[in-house]
């Protein structure tokens, strides 16, 4: 069977919800305060479990009580935990998130997510076959997404890679994915231009997603798939779900349009509730995806 390896981040996420950003020196008073897990790593491992699949967490987790809250979450969502390393005098990943009504921001702290090593995901690794999914992120240290990437290719290993948050990289890396899943703003930080321009030159292979006009990517034509529109109470983590979800479909063996609008859904429910991970939706929340086949 196929199992899903997600090589990432694990946060806490400090969410204040508040009408507008302060303004530089301002002190203003917010609505609501609350604190849940994500991190983008994952986000997308439980978009994933509560699908239906078989899901290992790759990533560290510092010896506080964060630590303890994000590998609980883990494990109340039935994914498999023994990659998760724990690491001494470290203080778990956290991300400050400030919900406004136009205007979301995100501080992101590594913490122990950038302890992930070489070393680590080496190992890990050695244990995934041709059938498995491996599911990457922005959110560890740059030589680990390096080598990831390199040797999922040597190992003819499938790749979903999320680079996000953005960071510089080679672009020429992306030639070795399966698949990447940038959103618009992504591309145009990787690449200097419009996705529009890139999407033949990386046919079947770069699915970038546009959020409320769904996602779309190069076959023999341009496709795009639309978004499942639902009432938005909170966006973050639409795009991990997105991610998750895809992954899925994938080790399911959908066609890629199929795997974008079962994203696309999965992403679209995500939105309905508050945090990352509030909203994701489990299989049976899914209604069967009917996709025009080009
Ligand atoms: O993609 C959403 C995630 O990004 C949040 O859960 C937060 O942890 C940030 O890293
Ligand atoms: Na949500």
């Amino acid at each position: 069977m196929s199992e899903i390896y997600v090589i990432g981040s694990m946060s806490v996420d400090l969410v204040t919800e508040v009408k507008r950003a302060p303004k530089k020196g301002e002190t203003l008073l917010g609505d609501r305060f609350f604190m849940t897990t994500g991190g983008k790593g994952a986000n997308q491992a439980v978009a994933a479990a509560r699908l239906g699949a078989s899901v290992h967490m790759v990533g560290c987790v510092g010896d506080d009580e964060f630590g303890k809250m994000i590998l609980d979450n883990l494990i109340k969502e039935q994914i498999q935990v023994n990659h998760v390393e724990t690491i001494p005098h470290c203080t778990s990943g956290t991300a400050s998130i400030m919900l406004a009504d136009q205007d979301n921001s995100i501080v992101v702290v590594p913490g122990a997510n950038y302890k992930v090593s070489v070393e680590q995901v080496r190992q890990v690794l050695d244990e995934i076959t041709a059938e498995d999914i491996v599911l990457l992120q922005n959110e560890i240290p740059l030589e680990v997404i390096e080598f990831v990437i390199n040797e999922c290719h040597k190992r003819q290993l499938r790749l979903v890679y999320n680079p996000a948050p953005f960071i510089p990289l080679d672009t020429e890396l992306l030639n070795k994915v399966t698949y990447f899943t940038p959103n618009e703003t992504e591309v145009e930080e990787l690449f200097g231009t419009s996705y529009k321009d890139l999407l033949q030159q990386y046919r079947r292979q770069m699915i970038v997603t546009l959020g409320e006009k769904g996602a779309t990517y190069f076959d023999e034509e341009m496709v795009t798939v639309p978004a499942h529109l639902q009432k938005v109470v909170d966006t973050t983590g639409a795009g991990d779900t997105f991610n998750g979800a895809l992954a899925v479909a994938i080790s399911e063996n959908m066609s890629l349009s199929e795997a974008v609008a079962f994203g696309n859904q999965a992403a679209g429910l995500s939105v309905t509730a508050l945090g990352a991970q509030g909203g994701m939706p489990h299989r049976k929340d899914m209604i069967e995806c009917i996709v025009q086949e080009h």
